[in-house]
């Protein structure tokens, strides 16, 4: 069972488990389909590997629902992602992020010690957020204290303490892995690349929060599909793995780069630079400001590096949305919500 496979990395995921990866098995993608989650992200692959891939609209606070699965496909596998997701709707309504990410995560793992005789792994997907912000120099290891500082990390937090205590207690096989910022296809256009992508498309104008020096290390959302995949055939349970891209940037250095490359691909090099629209705009409240992942332990224990360098995959990135302009009006304008409501809800 993968959750949240519809959104932006378990879209990702499941793509790479069934055509680049040597996982031979079923998918059951349970999804509750938010404004985050997208069936269209995977319209291809449940025409193609039909037999595979099966696609269940639950809600991961929806016990009965939830029972119903698990029994249906006898689960004994999940890697769980479904989450609230975004650090600024955490600051405005932190009441989703309380119920999904931690309480969603609670309902999986009493689920999967229910039927822990059959049950085989529990791997849950985690952030570096939790462990808070960095001053100039240091990194995020594995053994790094948490100090969540939204909304959104203290619920990560929270669900990764309930894992490890699964583990502790009820000697539940799990797996952790916290990773740093993922881009790449089909990601929402709320966070940063993509929101910066489609502002400069359009030459409206490019918000960089404060002074548009936070530091983030950036994570090419493949590199992070094989690191999770990884973890889950080889790691050890019961622990932590630390995912990162080895690619630290301030903000404004990202949106500088998206700049050219557009201003590049768009054959408008010649006109105004794109760089002329990046406005500062009012921070964030309590934003962190620096990440960096230590991922020596991935390395040694199991040979995992990022392969992905940051100007190959913002362009990678640039070129995907730009080749998707469908995709991302639908998601912008409401239509796949529509779309959503007259194929699955009753
Ligand atoms: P996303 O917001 O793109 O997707 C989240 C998915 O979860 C959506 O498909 C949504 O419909 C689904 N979902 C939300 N609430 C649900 C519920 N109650 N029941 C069932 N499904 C529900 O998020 P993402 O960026 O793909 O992140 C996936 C996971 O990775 C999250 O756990 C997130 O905390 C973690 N993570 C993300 C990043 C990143 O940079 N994006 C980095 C580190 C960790
Ligand atoms: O570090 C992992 C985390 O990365 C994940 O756990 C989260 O799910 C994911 O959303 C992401 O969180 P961030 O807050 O780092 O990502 P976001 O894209 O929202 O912002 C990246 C940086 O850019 C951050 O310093 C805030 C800044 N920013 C963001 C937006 C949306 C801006 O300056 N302007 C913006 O408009």
């Amino acid at each position: 069972m993968v959750t949240g496979g519809s959104g932006f990395i378990g879209s990702n995921f499941i793509r790479f488990l069934l055509e680049k990866s040597d996982f031979e098995g079923r998918i059951i993608n349970i999804d509750k389909l938010t404004y985050a989650g997208n069936p269209e992200n995977l319209e291809d692959i449940a025409k193609e590997y039909g037999g595979r891939y099966i696609f269940e609209k639950v809600d991961i606070c929806d016990q009965d629902s939830l029972h119903r699965v698990f029994d249906d496909y006898r689960i004994n596998v999940i890697c769980h992602f479904a989450a609230e997701s975004h650090v600024d709707r955490s600051i405005k309504g932190p009441a989703d992020f309380i119920q999904t990410n931690i309480v969603g995560t609670f309902n999986l793992l009493e689920l999967a010690r229910s039927n822990q005789d059959r049950f085989i792994l529990f791997h849950h997907i985690s952030t570096d957020e939790v462990y808070g912000s960095l001053g100039k120099d240091g990194y995020f290891t594995e053994t790094t204290p948490y100090r969540p500082n939204s909304p959104y990390s203290a619920s990560k937090a929270a669900s990764d303490h309930l894992v490890r205590a699964y583990h502790k207690t009820y000697n539940l096989p799990t797996t952790i892995s916290n990773c740093s910022n993922n881009y790449g296809p089909y990601q929402f256009p709320e966070k940063l690349i993509p929101l910066i992508i489609l502002n400069a498309r359009e030459r409206n104008p490019l918000p960089l929060y404060g002074d548009g020096r936070n530091v983030r290390d950036w994570l090419y959302v493949e590199d992070h599909c094989k690191a999770v995949w990884t973890i889950m055939s080889k790691g050890r349970l019961g622990e932590t793995y630390n995912v990162g891209g080895e690619t630290e940037m301030e903000n404004i250095r990202i949106v500088e780069m998206l700049c050219d490359i557009i201003d590049e691909m768009t054959g408008s090099s010649d006109k105004r630079s794109r760089r002329e629209l990046i406005t500062f705009v009012k921070d964030r409240p309590g934003h962190d400001r620096r990440y960096a992942i230590d991922f020596t332990k991935l390395r040694e224990e199991m040979n995992w590096t990022p392969e992905e360098s940051l100007e190959s995959g913002l362009r990678k990135t640039v070129q995907w949305y730009l080749d998707h302009q469908g995709w991302l009006e639908r998601v912008r304008t409401g239509e796949y919500r529509r779309w959503i409501e007259e194929h699955y809800e009753s």
